[in-house]
């Protein structure tokens, strides 16, 4: 539905966008995820035709939209700051749009009292955005793009300016409205739990570059990069070298001395610096002997963080690393107790764990 093709948005010598090629299907839920001035906005006002590209194409339903002004583009955008008229009652925010276009009266009350329902303020007609609270703004926001009925909302960061139990609650509404209008979103955030819990694809972005793109699983067990495997989630990074590499997986010498075997096909070759990826939950502590377990690293605990329903154990290896480890309270409820401080203990995870990562 929507195509971006080497797209490059540069001002002065600052490139804020850097060759973005990426496609979105329609009625897929569509995340941009970065952190902040990564170009995820500047990709957003593109599209919309706030802003000029450098070059590159952007293509809508098959046709180039060039320089196409904003209100000739069958996309709306809903801003972070909700953008409300203060003066003017809910209902007439949300008619707006289609006042300007001349809409008859019939259609406009239909139609804004059916954008209404879908974001659940029937009833609120009346009120000024004075009267409702954070959330609820934000939802006469998004009733006011809905009403127009585009093939694409844009949406910059709705929940940013919403607390956290209001944000996740409106979370939960969106893609249940999403998936009952059918329209297509492209979502833009810097919170990795957002993009995950939402979206149908995540495109992870640094420095104007998609540096993946994929559903959330994915990105999560299979980051290609040190920066998405970073960004997302947690990350144990260890320093390794390829002893030997076959099709169906390999061997590594981790932090110079440790001699682990991975089942996982990747494109390393024997000598290759390599980063090898593991998550704080991909790893257990044992008590046991080293010799016992293959894929074991001894380490000295120096902190334990409790976080309720896990706990993080920070172990110290030898060449002074420290990796972390999260082992879930209520399956482990006793070790929380007895795993005690400036004790050795080993690192244990399985062979087919961890992603490798080319240094
Ligand atoms: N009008 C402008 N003139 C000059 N530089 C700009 C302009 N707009 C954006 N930039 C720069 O382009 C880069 C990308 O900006 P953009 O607003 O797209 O980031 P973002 O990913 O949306 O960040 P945030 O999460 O903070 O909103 C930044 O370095 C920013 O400073
Ligand atoms: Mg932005």
């Amino acid at each position: 539905m929507l195509e971006l093709i080497n797209v490059t948005r540069k001002y002065g010598d600052v490139v804020a966008v850097n060759d973005v090629s990426l496609t979105v299907a329609k009625g897929e839920f569509f995340c941009l995820l970065g952190s902040s001035g990564c170009g995820k906005t500047t990709i957003l006002r593109m599209v919309a035709g706030f802003e000029k590209r450098t070059s590159g194409q952007i293509i809508l339903n098959g046709r180039d939209m060039g320089d196409d002004p904003p209100y000739c583009r069958d996309v709306n955008t809903v801003f972070q700051n909700y953008a409300l008229f203060p003066h003017m009652t809910v209902f007439e925010n949300v008619a707006y749009g289609l006042r300007i276009r001349k809409c008859n009266t019939a259609e406009i009350g239909t139609r804004v009292m059916e954008a209404l329902g879908q974001v659940r303020l029937s009833g609120f007609e009346e009120r000024r955005p004075d009267q409702l609270s954070g959330g609820q703004q934000q939802r006469v926001a998004l009733a006011r793009a809905l009403v127009n009925r585009p093939s694409i909302l844009l949406l910059d960061e709705p929940l940013s300016a919403l607390d956290k139990k209001i944000a996740e609650q409106t979370r939960l509404e969106l893609t249940e409205l999403q998936r009952r209008v059918g329209i297509t979103f492209i979502y833009v955030t810097h919170n990795q739990t957002e993009a995950l819990a939402l979206a149908d694809r995540v495109a992870v972005m640094h420095n104007g570059v998609i540096e993946q793109c994929g559903p959330p699983g994915e990105i999560y067990e299979h980051p290609k990069t040190r920066f998405v495997a970073d960004f997302i989630g947690s990350m144990n990074f260890l320093d390794g070298q390829v002893t030997t590499a076959t099709d169906r997986g390999c061997r590594l010498r981790l932090a110079e001395r440790w001699d682990v075997e991975i089942d996982k096909a990747s494109p390393v070759a024997p000598g290759n610096r390599v980063l090898y990826c593991l998550r704080p939950e991909q790893l257990r502590l044992s008590l046991l002997p080293a010799r016992d377990f293959e894929n074991s690293v001894p380490g000295v605990l120096r902190r334990k963080v409790f976080e309720g329903d896990a706990t993080l154990y920070l172990l110290e290896l030898a060449n002074g690393q420290m990796v972390t480890v999260s082992q879930n309270n209520y399956i482990a409820r006793l070790a929380r107790d007895f795993y005690e401080l400036n004790q050795e203990y080993l690192l244990l995870w399985s062979r087919t764990s961890g992603e490798i990562i080319r240094a």
